[in-house]
């Protein structure tokens, strides 16, 4: 076993999202189609001698102590009884709290990651349970495929669906998704609908409830929006900032992120099914 471990952390979309119910802790119940992207983050895990737990290469303004991936470490540590130590090296690619899960995929990574180099033998279902722990989108990425999401994100059903060409804009803002969860005019009354259905995509059931109040609290992102529906639907992800539509060719979308890229920070990725971090793992 190598002392060291070179391991990707995809972004996701969400494909739609629908709020279908609240529960007594606040968290809200969705049904979402997550589809791992291949704009990843970069984390290199090596072992240390001692039982500590540091992050070699702070993130922008977060805490030590703060930060998700230290986090997800001390935590495996601790629900293991391990005595091991690792250093964690992040290079970041993904924005912060863009709603493409850059943080909740890095945990996902340094849970993975550990459970080999501490060689902890733990199954992924155990490791899911263990990151829901630190958001409810940690779970998807521990699976590493695209998924229909029920329960707040974390009872999932592996799919398998189209693998488009995605032009990501980001409108730079900052969304509070607790915010916008807490907002009383956020959609209720969406019905569930089965899997069966939300698979056969199209309008009205590929949409994003929380579209409409982050369109009003944040005027540059419904510009956005906007912007980018002149040449195919577009869609937030999560609660934003960040916002996509869907091409069938890397050409027709690399022409419509240069014309983006005049605006926003923007970038083109690839759909796909399985996560790059499966093929890194060799599972
Ligand atoms: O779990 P995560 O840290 O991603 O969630 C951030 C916040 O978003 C939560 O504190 C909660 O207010 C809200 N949220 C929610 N329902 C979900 C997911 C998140 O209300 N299913």
């Amino acid at each position: 076993m190598s002392a060291s471990l070179t391991l990707p952390a995809p972004a996701k979309l969400n494909r739609m999202l629908h709020i279908v119910g609240r529960r007594d802790d606040g968290y809200h119940e969705l049904q979402t189609l997550f589809q791992i992207i291949d704009v990843c983050d970069q984390l290199t895990l090596t072992l240390r001698e001692d039982s500590e737990v540091s992050l070699t290469t702070p993130v922008n303004g977060v805490v030590h102590e703060d930060n998700l991936i230290v986090r997800a470490a001390r935590l495996l540590q601790r629900s293991n009884g391990t005595s091991q130590g690792v250093n964690l090296a992040i290079e970041k690619q993904l924005p912060m709290g863009g709603g493409l899960g850059g943080g909740s995929s890095n945990a996902a990574t340094v849970l993975l990651g550990l459970n080999k180099l501490w060689q902890l033998g733990l199954t992924r279902e155990a490791l899911a349970k263990l990151g829901l722990q630190l958001g409810a989108d940690v779970p998807v990425f521990i699976h590493g495929h695209s998924a229909w999401a029920e329960g707040i994100g974390e009872k999932l059903t592996q799919v398998t669906i189209d693998t488009p060409w995605f032009v990501i804009i980001h409108p730079q803002v900052s969304v509070s998704t607790p915010l916008i969860f807490q907002d009383p005019e956020l959609t209720r009354d969406s019905r569930p609908i089965t899997m069966a259905r939300a698979l056969q995509g199209g309008v009205p059931e590929w949409r994003n409830d929380c579209e409409a109040i982050v369109r009003k609290r944040y005027p540059p992102i419904a510009e956005a929006l906007d912007w980018l529906a002149q040449y195919a639907p577009s869609r937030l992800t999560g609660t934003g900032a960040c916002l996509f539509a869907a091409f069938e060719s890397e050409k027709a979308a690399q022409t419509i992120a240069e014309l983006a890229g005049q605006r926003w920070p923007t970038w083109v990725a690839r759909g796909l099914n399985t996560s790059p971090l499966q093929d890194a793992l060799g599972c």
